[in-house]
């Protein structure tokens, strides 16, 4: 791969490349549309947050003269709504080259808190997996979308890659936090599925790699 020097790191050429962020709108999302654009990669940024999203891009394309971004409301957990922010950025800039599944929300109480002198007055309660269905599900919509995209392309002429798939986890992946459950699940459950798909697709120019980051003290 062609590589260019920056101040401190080697890093790879993405120039003229193309790249869809799930959760653009803000965070980390939001920073890396920012370093692929500032990097020469055009960006497909989708989110759920349809005005942040589309500020975000106006933005980016005002700073680079240019139309290098484009907005898409999507709810990830949503397959349909994913599959048809591809193609309008396959329309707007031929392929893609990076799926970065990041979208992601903190912990939301899947039941009410233990409390045994309330509980008796209260109904048995259905879970609530909304933390699942965005961090888990959502970011495994992302991936079967990333796959058969790039099952359908050729490969990159400079990288000689199908394509990329980076998958946002957490630190929580692989240390549980007390408390977050389903967050824990989640992020965990990103790690075995890039631990498996990465070895099924090693070979047929398609990698799957995983970010992850620490926020909590996981000691307690
Ligand atoms: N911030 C941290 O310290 C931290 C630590 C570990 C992991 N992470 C992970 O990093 C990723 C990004 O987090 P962040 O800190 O940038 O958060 P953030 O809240 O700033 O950004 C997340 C974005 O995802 C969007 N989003 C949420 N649900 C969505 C859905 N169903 N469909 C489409 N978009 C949706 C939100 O609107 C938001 O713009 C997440 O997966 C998160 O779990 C963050």
């Amino acid at each position: 791969m062609t590589t260019t020097q920056s101040t401190s790191t080697t890093l790879p050429v993405i120039s003229g490349d193309v790249a869809f962020v799930t959760g653009a709108a803000s965070g980390f999302g939001l920073f890396l549309s920012q370093e692929l654009v500032s990097r020469g990669a055009s960006v497909i940024m989708v989110d759920i947050n349809e005005e942040g999203c589309k500020k975000a891009a106006t933005d980016i394309n005002k700073d680079a003269d240019k139309i290098v971004a484009i907005a898409v409301k999507v709810d990830t957990t949503c397959f349909e709504d994913q599959l048809a922010a591809y193609e309008l950025g396959k329309k707007a800039f031929g392929r893609v080259d990076y799926f970065f599944a990041n979208a992601g929300i903190p912990e939301r109480f899947w039941l009410p808190l233990f409390d045994p002198a309330s509980a008796s007055s209260r109904p048995i309660t259905k879970p609530d997996m909304t933390t699942l269905d965005v961090n888990l599900n959502g970011q495994l919509n992302t991936a079967a979308l990333a796959f058969q995209v790039f099952e359908r392309q050729e490969p990159n002429p400079r990288s000689g890659f199908r394509g990329k798939l980076i998958i946002t986890s957490s630190i929580i992946g692989f240390w549980p936090c007390k408390g977050v459950p389903l967050y824990s699940t989640s992020k965990a459950g990103v790690v075995h599925f890039m631990r498996s798909m990465a070895r099924y697709y090693a070979d047929k120019g398609i990698t799957v790699n995983l970010s992850e980051y620490f926020c909590c003290d996981v000691s307690s």
